[in-house]
């Protein structure tokens, strides 16, 4: 229920509000004025093909009529693709994800993407990755750049959740997680960045936060894009912190006057600009804000 209000609350936002799509603006010099295709990857616990993704590429649908929508799957089972949101390895799925899309036809010119919740992250991690074919704009609803610090609360009839957090018990950073559980791969405590920047094979990379392992190709692509729309639901209260899906993250321990903070009292959050990996420009952050194309919006 809540994600097909929160669909709902994403489609009027992407109706109103054309200025990223600016369709059609700029219309494929071949097919003109038809609308560059779009690709959206679903959120956790949801999957490609869900009564509220449905509904939302519908209304996508009949705002720019013959557009193309993609909707990323990693498993065409409903069931078996919903799994695939807390159970496998990220990296691998991405690199999936990266055959399926340069296998479609229409999308050979380039697309614009939408990304869900952890969706976000990863098409994110396909631009800097892959982008063959290239993201035009992409727009992460309510994502985990900086990772979570907690994990997501369980539906009660959500098994998967269930089960994944029983899994995760163990610990976020041993390598079975970090090979098979979604949510370890983007959980970044901050209270133990050491073992995060050492165990984390996914969001450690993208973000280009291990020293040794900077991969410039990352922030080619990644500031390659025309814009970078950063949405965070204001009202999120299963993304912790909700401000990861604008760059920000809990404080790290040190940061902290750790005598003054109370249980009760909110950590302090870095904000996307004050970032290191933002002032360093490691991943093309910074070079893209500068050119006016990271935009942050809340719904
Ligand atoms: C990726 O694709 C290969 C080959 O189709 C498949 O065996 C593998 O299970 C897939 N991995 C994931 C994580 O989807
Ligand atoms: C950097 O990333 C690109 C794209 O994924 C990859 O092809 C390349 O091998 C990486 N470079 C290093 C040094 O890991
Ligand atoms: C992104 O990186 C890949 C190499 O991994 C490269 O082939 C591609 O052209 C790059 N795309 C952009 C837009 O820089």
């Amino acid at each position: 229920m809540r994600w097909v209000f929160a669909f709902i609350n994403i489609a009027v936002f992407i109706v109103q509000w054309d200025l990223v799509f600016g369709r059609p603006a700029r219309p494929s010099s071949s097919s003109g004025g038809i609308p560059r295709p779009l690709v959206i990857w679903h959120g956790l616990g949801d999957s490609y093909a869900s009564p509220g993704m449905l509904e939302f590429i519908q209304l996508v649908k009949d705002k720019h009529p013959g557009l193309f929508v993609h909707s990323i799957y990693l498993d065409e089972n409903l069931e078996e693709d919903q799994r695939a949101g807390w159970f496998g390895n990220v990296n691998e799925q991405v690199a999936n994800v990266s055959i399926q899309l340069a296998n479609i036809p229409e999308l050979s010119g380039g697309f614009d993407a939408i990304g869900f919740s952890q969706g976000g992250q990863f098409l994110r991690a396909y631009v800097e990755r892959y982008n063959s074919p290239p993201i035009h704009n992409l727009i992460t609803f309510g994502s985990q750049h900086m990772g979570i610090s907690d994990l997501p609360l369980c539906r009660p009839w959500d098994v998967f959740c269930h089960l994944a957090r029983r899994a995760a018990r163990g610990g976020f950073y041993t390598e079975w997680a970090q090979e098979n559980l979604v949510q370890a791969q983007y959980f970044r405590d901050p209270d133990r960045l050491p073992l995060y920047l050492t165990s984390n094979k996914f969001l450690a990379s993208i973000n280009n936060e291990v020293d040794s392992a900077v991969n410039k190709t990352y922030s080619k692509n990644l500031s390659s894009l025309h814009k970078l729309v950063l949405v965070m639901f204001s009202e999120d209260k299963t993304v912790v912190p909700k401000e990861s899906g604008w760059f920000g993250s809990y404080a790290p321990a040190e940061e902290e006057s750790r005598g003054m903070r109370w249980p009760w009292t909110d950590r302090t959050i870095i904000p996307l600009r004050l970032q290191p990996i933002y002032i360093e420009d490691r991943i093309g952050l910074k070079t893209l804000d500068e050119r006016g194309g990271v935009v942050l919006e809340t719904c």
